[in-house]
């Protein structure tokens, strides 16, 4: 059988973490972060990858973790992207054929949250960068399979309404009751 996986995509603190976390466990998959792939591929933490290569070196490793995650999927998975990851063309190209879930947060709910744990985001720190990147970001994240509301979800509300959606798409792509496939052929965005 074919190996099945979905991406989530996202901005900075949208939750793909604590999402991914509970969608794997609920359809008994597997979880991967692809933050901490990259942590464990490089041997340094992310703001150490900042520090040491800046964002282009950090980018360079990110696409790399991304691609071999993608060729070397032995399990059906769940993969929490980094909010970076999918605004860069390189990576969206080799997410193609896969189903990517974007996981539309508000601006200032993403501030909030980014508050709680700022030590961990390098481009976390300045509100005025964090609004200039999310507008930014936006019409890349909008490319994705499909588009999941958050706002005022808590994650088993969220992955409900994922299983649902994945379903009824899974549905219209003729995969049948929740059969997301492997590889998607049109790429079709929502
Ligand atoms: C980044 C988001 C981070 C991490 C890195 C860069 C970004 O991931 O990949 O700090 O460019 O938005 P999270 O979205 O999990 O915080």
């Amino acid at each position: 059988m074919e190996v099945r996986a979905v991406f989530l995509v996202g901005f900075m603190a949208s939750g793909k973490s604590s999402v991914g976390q509970e969608l794997a466990r609920r359809l008994n998959w597997e979880f991967v972060d692809l933050d901490a792939r990259i942590e464990w591929r490089e041997g340094q933490t992310i703001p150490e990858i900042f520090r040491d290569k800046g964002e282009p070196g950090f980018r360079l490793a990110e696409t790399s973790a991304l691609g071999e995650l993608t060729e070397s999927l032995e399990h059906d998975t769940v993969v929490a992207l980094g909010g970076g990851t999918f605004a860069q063309s390189k990576n969206r190209e080799l997410l193609r054929h896969w189903p990517s879930l974007f996981l539309d947060t508000p601006l200032e709910e993403l501030w909030r949250r980014s508050l709680e744990d700022a030590t961990k985001r390098p481009l976390g720190k300045d509100h005025t960068e964090f609004a200039r990147l999310y507008e930014y970001r936006l019409p890349f994240y909008r490319e994705a399979t499909l588009t999941i509301v958050t706002s005022g979800k808590d994650p088993a509300s969220i992955c409900t309404e994922i299983e649902r959606r994945l379903q009824l798409w899974g549905r219209t792509e003729g995969a049948g009751s929740f059969q997301p496939p492997a590889r998607l052929g049109t790429g079709e965005s929502q």
